[in-house]
């Protein structure tokens, strides 16, 4: 029992410390963050700066092209035209060109897939660390970023962030970070709208449920 007890002790006294060194404040870069994921126009956009800015280095493994394109009312001319780059057909897996042993000798690290990425992390990080790269002439890739210190990633939006004011920034990193919590569970909306359906059903059900105890006192008063 002592033993158990100083093992909890130390937890609280020590968890504090070891989790808040090296951590920031991730807070401080989720100016102007409103994912909508159940916004298809938002999630459309957010598909087309993946597919363009972040596709030729990250895979979405566990996605197949028809399915995003269905999942966010895209046709399939749409989808050849303006998703897919590489010489994949629609029922193919979100993958790209990059070796990992290339991905690895050019980053230093091998650009991870991010289909679960903000489930991993969070939608939060993701925002985070699209919103705080910085120039740092130390590092190899010319930048360094607050949420993931010393990360291989450059920053591949640069230009972007340049030519957009502050609130088209904030837009094209919340349709982008939309399209991956959906990549991450792309049953989210559906399920959302059978929580609507089951409420309804319950609902009448209660309601079936009054008018027969209604009923039956009835006969017996
Ligand atoms: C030129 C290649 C390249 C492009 C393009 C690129 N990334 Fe990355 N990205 C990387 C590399 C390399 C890493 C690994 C960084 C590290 O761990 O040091 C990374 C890491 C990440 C991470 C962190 C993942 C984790 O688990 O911590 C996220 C999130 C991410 N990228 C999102 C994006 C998004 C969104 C785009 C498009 C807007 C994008 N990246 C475009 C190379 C790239």
């Amino acid at each position: 029992m002592r033993k158990m007890l100083i093992i909890y002790l130390s937890f609280i006294f020590f968890s504090g410390p070891t989790f808040s060194a090296g951590s920031m404040d991730l807070d401080e870069y989720l100016e102007g963050m409103n994912v909508k994921t159940s916004d298809v126009r938002s999630l459309q956009r957010g598909a087309k700066n993946f597919f363009n800015n972040c596709s030729g280095c990250h895979t979405l493994q566990y996605m197949r092209y028809n399915q995003i394109a269905e999942d966010l009312g895209i046709t399939e001319d749409q989808l050849m035209q303006n998703l897919i780059f590489t010489e994949s057909s629609p029922q193919d897996l979100v993958m790209n060109n990059m070796l990992s042993e290339d991905g690895n000798r050019w980053f230093g690290k091998a650009p991870p897939d991010l289909t679960l990425v903000t489930r991993r992390k969070s939608p939060e990080y993701v925002y985070g660390f699209l919103n705080s790269f910085y120039e740092d002439n130390g590092s190899p890739t010319g930048v360094n970023n607050h949420v993931q210190e010393a990360s291989s990633m450059p920053h591949v939006l640069w230009d972007i962030e340049e030519r957009f004011s502050d609130q088209e920034y904030s837009q094209f990193l919340n349709d982008t970070v939309g399209f991956l919590v959906y990549a991450g569970e792309p049953i989210i909306e559906k399920r959302k709208s059978m929580g609507v359906w089951v409420i309804g059903f319950l609902l009448i059900f209660l309601i079936l449920s009054y008018a027969l105890y209604k009923d039956i006192w009835r006969e017996v008063k």
